[in-house]
């Protein structure tokens, strides 16, 4: 089920619309609430428009009243090549003038992944007090239907009270951090972005998919109010 799809010519256009959408959302949010929770996703996907926005958004984002955090992490140290937080410094936020203090990378340097879990959550928990409630918050779909670290079968999509698990997963690396549906699902703005033939497969399966929380499509069973897929040509279904 693909409620809400947008789809553009190419990669440029989709991450034009994608910076002018989140543009008016953070200064709504920031008019309403005073400050903007944008939690970032993680693979490749997101490289493009963190191009755009570190290029042409650097003076027009207000970033010091936008707060950073992530969908889900490898479990690996922040200077790793497979680090999601490596990936959005080196295309964001060393380029942005936001204070360290507004990005809350997930900490991957606990001996025990889960209490790394449990110490995101505690961070979760400190900034939105009870719900956890995303301005925007970005996701990428695999080819079998994961998003976050979500993936076919896991014990995480079972989860209905914690905000963030430690799971083990099928691709390298196997170890991981993610969010879960409370949170995803609490999000006011949910943002799909998938780009690429090799996604259009999957696209149409979720298409067909009816959806809800029995869907064999992790990226399915999201349910938050406002889910925009944005799509480019080549991906669509
Ligand atoms: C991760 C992501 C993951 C990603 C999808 C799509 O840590 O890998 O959170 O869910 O969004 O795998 O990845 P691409 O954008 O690289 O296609």
């Amino acid at each position: 089920m693909i409620r809400e799809a947008r789809v553009f010519a190419d990669s440029a256009n989709l991450t034009r619309a994608v910076a002018e959408e989140s543009l008016r959302i953070t200064n709504d949010a920031i008019a309403q609430r005073g400050r903007c929770a944008i939690c970032l996703s993680g693979g490749s996907t997101p490289k493009a428009i963190n191009a755009l926005w570190a290029r042409e958004y650097s003076s027009r984002m207000p970033w010091n009243q936008v707060y950073l955090f992530f969908g889900d992490e490898r479990y690996v140290p922040q200077d790793d090549p497979h680090s999601n937080y490596r990936m959005a410094r080196e295309t964001l936020i060393s380029q942005i003038p936001i204070p360290a203090q507004n990005v809350h990378p997930m900490p991957t340097n606990f001996p025990k992944p889960d209490d790394a879990a449990k110490e995101y959550e505690s961070q979760l928990r400190q900034f939105f007090g009870a719900q956890p409630e995303f301005d925007i918050l970005f996701l990428g779909v695999g080819g079998e239907g994961h998003t976050a670290s979500l993936f076919p079968g896991a014990a995480s999509l079972q989860e209905t009270q914690r905000w963030v698990v430690y799971a083990e997963v099928p691709p390298e690396p196997h170890q991981r951090l993610s969010l879960t549906y409370p949170v995803l699902n609490r999000a006011h703005n949910l943002f799909f972005l998938a780009e690429g033939p090799g996604k259009r497969e999957i696209l149409q399966a979720i298409r067909r998919d009816p959806g809800g929380p029995t869907s064999q499509y992790p990226a399915a069973r999201v349910s938050a109010p406002h889910i925009v897929w944005f799509i480019d040509q080549p991906a669509a279904f």
